[in-house]
C-alpha cells in the first residue's frame, strides 16, 4: 500500500480553503493509502505564537481533522512535536539545502517582505517540512497549490541527499486537486484565503456560524456584469465563488451557470451561503461533541507511537548514511 503524509499548521482559524484544498481530500485518500497525517506545530512557531493559544490551536485542529470525518483506525493522526525525530531530521536536510534555493521560496519572500525581525526559521522551514514528508517515505503528498514550491524542494533535497550519501528515500510526488487547488480570498479574489489575513472578511472559518458566513458571502467581492459565469481571469471572484459552490453542492460548474441565468449575484449568494452552511454543519456538530471528549487524546498518544516507530527507523537510517554517531545494531 502506498504511503501518504500531510500537514497543516495550527496557527489559528482553519479556512473553507484548508477544507477544500486538503482536508477534503484527506478523508477521500484516507480509503486507499497509508496516511499520516500531522498538525505541525513546529512549523507554527516560525512565526510568533501565544503559547496558550497555541496549546488550544493544536487541540482545535485535532478535533477538526476528526469532524471532518478522518478515522484514526485507518490514518495515524499526531503532532510534530511529539515525534522528535522531525526536528532531527529537520536538521540534516537544512545542512543539505543551500540558503539561494530556500530564498528563492515564494512563502519566504510573501512572509519576510518589509518585515525587519524575520526568524531564521522562516527561511529554513522548508527542509523541515522535507523532513516532514521523507521520514515516512510518503510517495504523495496532498497539497494545495500553495505548497507545491516546497514539494518541489523535498523531491530536490531526497534526490541531493540520495545521491550524495544513499539511496533511502522515496521521491515523493505531490498531489493537488483539479478544482480548488487555490481557494480565493473572498475580499481580494486575485490572493489566495489565508487564515492570517487581518481581514477576517477575506475568508470562511469552518467553524464559523451560519449568520457570519450569510454575512461573508454577501460582503464577497464580485463584479458589475451581473452575469453568473466562471471566468477566472476576468471574473476572479464570481469565479472563486463558482468553484466554493461545485466542491460544496457537489454540482458541475456549468450546470450551476445555467442554474442561475438571469438570475443576479444576489439569488447566487443568498444559495451558496447555504450550501456551505449545510456542508459544515455536520463538521460542527461533530467538532463540538470532540472537544468535549476524552477521546481526543488516546487518539494523538496512539497516532504519536506509531509515528514514532516509523520516524525514528527512517532518522538512524539518515544517521548511519550520514555517519552521525556510531554505528549500532
Ligand atoms: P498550511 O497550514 O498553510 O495549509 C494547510 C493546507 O491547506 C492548503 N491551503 C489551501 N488550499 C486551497 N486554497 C487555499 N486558499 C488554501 N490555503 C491553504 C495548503 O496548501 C495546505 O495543503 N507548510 C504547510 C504545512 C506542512 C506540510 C508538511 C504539508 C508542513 N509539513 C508536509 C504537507 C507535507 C503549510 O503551511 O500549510
Amino acid at each position: 500500500m502506498k504511503t501518504i503524509f500531510s500537514g497543516i499548521q495550527p496557527s489559528g482559524t482553519i479556512t473553507l480553503g484548508n477544507y477544500i484544498g486538503a482536508l477534503k481530500q484527506f478523508v477521500e485518500l484516507q480509503e486507499e493509502y497509508n496516511c499520516y497525517f500531522c498538525i505541525v506545530d513546529q512549523h507554527a512557531i516560525t512565526v510568533p505564537q501565544d503559547p496558550l493559544q497555541l496549546r488550544k490551536n493544536i487541540r482545535s485542529l485535532a478535533a477538526l481533522y476528526l469532524a471532518v470525518g478522518l478515522d484514526p483506525e485507518r490514518a495515524t493522526l499526531f503532532i510534530q512535536s511529539e515525534v522528535p525525530a522531525h526536528a532531527q531530521a529537520g536538521w540534516m536536510m537544512q545542512c543539505i539545502s543551500y540558503i539561494g534555493e530556500l530564498e528563492r521560496m515564494t512563502q519566504f519572500k510573501d512572509k519576510s517582505a518589509g518585515k525587519d525581525a524575520v526568524s531564521a526559521a522562516l527561511l529554513t522551514y522548508p527542509p523541515l517540512m522535507v523532513a516532514d514528508i521523507l521520514l515516512y517515505s510518503a510517495d504523495l503528498v496532498p497539497v494545495g497549490e500553495d505548497q507545491k514550491q516546497h514539494l518541489e524542494l523535498a523531491r530536490d533535497l531526497a534526490e541531493r541527499f540520495n545521491k550524495k550519501y544513499r539511496e533511502i528515500f522515496t521521491i515523493p510526488d505531490v498531489r493537488i486537486p483539479e478544482v480548488g487547488a487555490r481557494i480565493m480570498s473572498l475580499q481580494e479574489p486575485t490572493k489566495k484565503m489565508s487564515k492570517s489575513d487581518p481581514n477576517t472578511k477575506s475568508f470562511i472559518s469552518i467553524l464559523d456560524e451560519p449568520k457570519l458566513i450569510e454575512k461573508k458571502i454577501k460582503s464577497a467581492v464580485t463584479d458589475s456584469d451581473g452575469v453568473v459565469k466562471f471566468d477566472k481571469d476576468n471574473k476572479p471572484g464570481v469565479s472563486n465563488l463558482l468553484t466554493i459552490y461545485s466542491i460544496l453542492g457537489g454540482k458541475p460548474i456549468p450546470e450551476i451557470e445555467k442554474e442561475y441565468e438571469g438570475k443576479g449575484y444576489g439569488e447566487f449568494k443568498a444559495e451558496l451561503a447555504q450550501v456551505v452552511i449545510n456542508a459544515l454543519k455536520p463538521i460542527q456538530d461533530r467538532y463540538h461533541d470532540l472537544m468535549e471528549s476524552s477521546e481526543l487524546d488516546d487518539i494523538l498518544d496512539r497516532g504519536a507511537e506509531k509515528a514514532n516507530k516509523a520516524a525514528s527507523k527512517m532518522l538512524k537510517k539518515m544517521e548511519n548514511a550520514m555517519g552521525l554517531g556510531r554505528k549500532r545494531r
